[in-house]
């Protein structure tokens, strides 16, 4: 297996080939006046099996359609098999149809992806497991966890006294595993988002969290709101202390901001969206150890 390291995703591919010992196919990549891109893929593909490394976020449709013509142009150039990693894959949330002829977009890529020359699509943590690995039966599907990297973080952390909360039941797989795992209690919200206004009501659902240390999960963090708004309900329940620790950190850094304003102690994600601004977990290892196991 080869690695072609995608134009949003050099460093990573880059830590990922030298940590299990893979050649690196570096893509010449420049941007014309106009905006479009130019690609030329460096390097041997002829019946090698390469994993494309490319994240999805920012720049989503950008990252999507590079992703697309790397994938068009390995098959042509005889690759046997082409993989993606997306660390995290962008429109997955759009998985079924809420009103009528909205656009199932995590379908639809999936499908895209396929017919451009993807046989196989791993990411971290996909929003519903389930839409991910029924969509599309034809692509190869792997949801890699990141839950016992994060599990690992919070072991130095918490005792006892802790209590770990979802904003909603989307998240109650996950609470269950660290509930046990960490043997602290658990609990979740309840959210309504409104389909048209995306206006969003949190119901604490007689939670006792006063005078607790809450630790505060989700899965993503997007506009903030959810998060923002579930932190608020929090701490005006008197807990201890507030840390909110989310896998997916697509929020602007103005939002991220807003958690120390309200007095939230500690914010933390993982890097499959990389930043600078909040402490982050490393993913790199995980996915080193998911390529090893599965496909060397
Ligand atoms: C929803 O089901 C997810 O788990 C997140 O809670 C949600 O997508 C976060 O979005 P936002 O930050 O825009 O509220």
């Amino acid at each position: 297996m080869k690695i072609l390291a995608g134009p949003a995703s050099i460093e990573l591919s880059k830590r990922i080939a030298e940590d299990i010992d893979l050649p690196l196919l570096i893509l010449e990549s420049k941007q014309f006046t106009d905006g479009e891109t130019y690609l030329r893929i460096n390097g041997e593909v002829e019946n090698e099996e390469v994993l494309i490394i490319q994240n999805t976020f920012p720049n989503q449709e950008k990252s999507l359609l590079e992703i697309m013509l790397i994938a068009s142009t390995l098959k042509e150039y005889e690759a046997t098999k082409v993989f993606l990693l997306a660390p995290y894959l962008c429109y997955a949330r759009a998985d079924r149809r809420r009103i009528e002829k909205e656009v199932i977009s995590h379908k639809i890529t999936l499908e895209m992806l396929y017919k451009s020359g993807v046989d196989s699509v791993l990411t971290f943590n996909v929003h519903n497991k389930e839409a991910f690995t029924s969509l599309i039966p034809e692509l190869e599907k792997y949801n890699i966890s990141v839950l016992s990297l994060i599990k690992e973080y919070l072991q130095d952390l918490v005792d006892e006294s802790f209590m770990i909360v979802g904003p909603d039941k989307g998240v109650t797989d996950e609470l269950a595993f660290f509930s046990e795992e960490l043997g602290i209690s658990s609990g979740h919200l309840e959210k309504y988002r409104d389909p048209e206004t995306h206006e969003i009501t949190m119901k604490d659902l007689g939670l006792d969290l006063e005078n607790k240390n809450i630790i505060l999960f989700d899965d993503i963090i997007t506009s903030g709101g959810t998060a923002i708004d579930a932190c608020k309900l929090i701490l005006s329940k008197k807990p201890k202390s507030l840390i909110f620790i989310v896998i997916h950190a697509l929020a602007k850094e103005e939002v991220f901001a807003k958690f120390d304003e309200i007095g939230v102690h500690k914010v933390i994600s993982t890097n499959t969206i990389p930043r600078l601004d909040i402490e982050q977990i490393d993913i790199s290892s995980v996915a080193c150890k998911f390529i090893q196991d599965k496909f060397l």
